[in-house]
């Protein structure tokens, strides 16, 4: 990200090109900022109040906007914060960003004494500077400064730094997201998070494991999917350590699908749905954007996440429908359809999660297209306690990125019986398609606490709103942040 973010008085305000002042929504029509307009010594217009409000139709609705503009000085905008929720100052610091032209200072006012209201406002200004521009000739320029002020700078610095570690894992998942695959083999994808994590402090270590330890390591799923493709797999440990750990320290295990383009294999896609396929990696960008923001953060507890790498083709040594492949469990997995290989090369990785005895496991995938049947951009959040669930639930809710739990009906566990395996890679058709996946994933889990996300909808966008941006989402990278924050 090329923009910067500072925090500010209020008085540093008057050399920004565009201030944005918040508006409340809720419970009513509220001015607040116009003090802190004043207190920054910016001309405001006389006559702005809830009666001004109403007559020009201005509902200070979350992310809406009214510029007002001033004799001299930065262009005064208000916007409003909804309910004032964090989502609402979310909304408030992107719409800010979107208001402002390229290599403009955008101000933001935000409250004293609230570090999570004035992250979630700074969080927002920088998530909508995103934008994917490797590929592109002219490469469009964002705000060049953001300047996040208020009437006390108290606690201000830290709220800003931790919207900046937030955000930049975010933008380093969202660049290898959207990264097209034929750039991003699983090779290189491998290269880029461990060159990232290198560089993040010595509590994080990182490891790449090449195809001879995948053999070694006998993730059997992985390699059966590998198999199509020229290149090779690779599978990426990573590991942080916070300062004071000790044998008791919580240990979260995070797993993250990273299919770098999923074709189907022989059960070929047919083109339409192979177009987005490139963002099918999206959970291996999000673990590893978290822990590379773990140091930052200052996470708690221990996070170690494992991230299996390959392409999904179609070629003479692809797996064939109807091939077997045991898992380093030593689960058989019948492959009746060579599309459902997110869950063959998951099952290898969770193996490999459960051994480490964690606390708790999460897997995020891009999994099923019944997924988005059933819920869209909202998350499936399958979970084997109430407790998980509830957590990330909140978490989700907290940070804009919504999931909703699913059941793990033990029932359904014929629907994934085989004739000739331990369990086949489909369900029945047309039925529970996400279900039974997350019924597969549940085969290598053992006892360990665990919980699936499948982001298979919300993992990419279709245009550009609010702190949304086109192109891959990262979503529930912050979600999963939060929830380790949390703990
Ligand atoms: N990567 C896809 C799931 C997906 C679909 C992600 C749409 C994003 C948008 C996954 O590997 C897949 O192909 N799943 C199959 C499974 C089926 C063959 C049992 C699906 O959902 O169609
Ligand atoms: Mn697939
Ligand atoms: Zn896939």
């Amino acid at each position: 990200m090329g923009v910067t973010i500072a925090a500010a008085k209020l008085t540093e305000l008057r050399t920004a090109d565009v201030v944005a002042l918040p508006v409340t929504a809720e419970p009513a029509i509220g001015f607040a900022a116009e003090v802190a307009a004043r207190i920054a010594g910016l001309e405001i217009p006389s006559g702005i109040d809830a009666k001004w409000a109403t007559k020009v139709n201005f509902s200070a609705s979350a992310g809406e906007t009214f510029a007002l503009r001033s004799l001299s000085g930065p262009t005064l905008l208000l916007i409003g914060i909804g309910a004032g929720d964090s989502e609402g100052w979310r909304k408030f610091g992107a719409a800010a960003v979107r208001s402002a032209s390229a290599k403009q200072a955008v101000g933001i006012v935000v409250p004293a004494a609230n570090a999570d209201l004035q992250e979630a406002a700074a969080t927002g200004a920088l998530l909508a500077t995103y934008k994917f521009t490797t590929h592109k000739s002219n490469k469009a320029e964002s705000v060049a400064k953001i300047v996040v002020a208020c009437s006390s700078k108290t606690g201000l610095d830290k709220a800003v730094a931790a919207a900046r570690a937030t955000a930049d894992a975010v933008s380093f998942a969202k660049d290898l997201i959207n990264e097209p695959p034929g750039h991003l083999s699983p090779t290189e994808l491998a290269t880029r998070a461990a060159a990232k994590l290198k560089g993040v402090g010595t509590s994080t270590k990182v490891e790449v494991w090449e195809k001879a330890r995948i053999q070694k390591e006998r993730l059997g799923g992985l390699l059966g999917v590998a198999q199509g493709s020229i290149e090779p797999p690779r599978l990426v440990k990573a590991t942080y350590t916070p300062a004071k750990s000790t044998a008791k320290t919580p240990h979260i295990v995070l797993v993250g699908k990273g299919v770098t383009f999923d074709s189907g294999g022989l059960s070929l896609k047919p083109p339409g749905s192979m177009m987005r396929m490139k963002t099918d990696m999206s959970g291996a960008a999000i673990v590893l954007g978290v822990v590379a923001a773990c140091g930052s953060l200052g996470i708690k507890v221990k996070v170690t996440a494992f991230a299996p790498m390959t392409e999904n083709m179609p070629s003479g040594t692809a797996i064939r429908p109807s091939d077997v492949l045991t898992a380093r469990n030593g689960k058989t997995m019948e492959v009746l359809n060579t599309d459902a290989e997110g869950r063959l090369i998951l099952a290898d990785a969770l193996c490999l999660g459960t051994e480490l005895k964690p606390t708790v496991m999460i897997d995020v995938a891009t999994l099923t297209g019944a997924q988005v049947v059933a819920l869209g951009d909202i998350a499936a959040a399958f979970a084997t306690t109430k407790e998980l669930s509830d957590a990330l639930f909140q978490a989700g809710e907290r940070e804009g990125e919504p999931n909703w739990p699913m059941p793990l009906p033990a029932q359904f566990r014929s629907h994934i019986d085989s004739d000739i395996a331990d369990m086949k890679n489909t369900g029945k058709s047309g039925e529970a398609g996400s279900i039974s996946a997350a019924l597969f994933l549940k085969e290598f889990v053992g006892d360990t606490q665990w919980a699936h996300l499948d982001i298979a909808g919300p993992s990419d966008a279709a245009g550009d709103s609010g702190y949304l941006t086109r192109g891959g989402t990262a979503f529930s990278l912050r979600t999963i942040l939060r929830y380790l924050r949390d703990l």
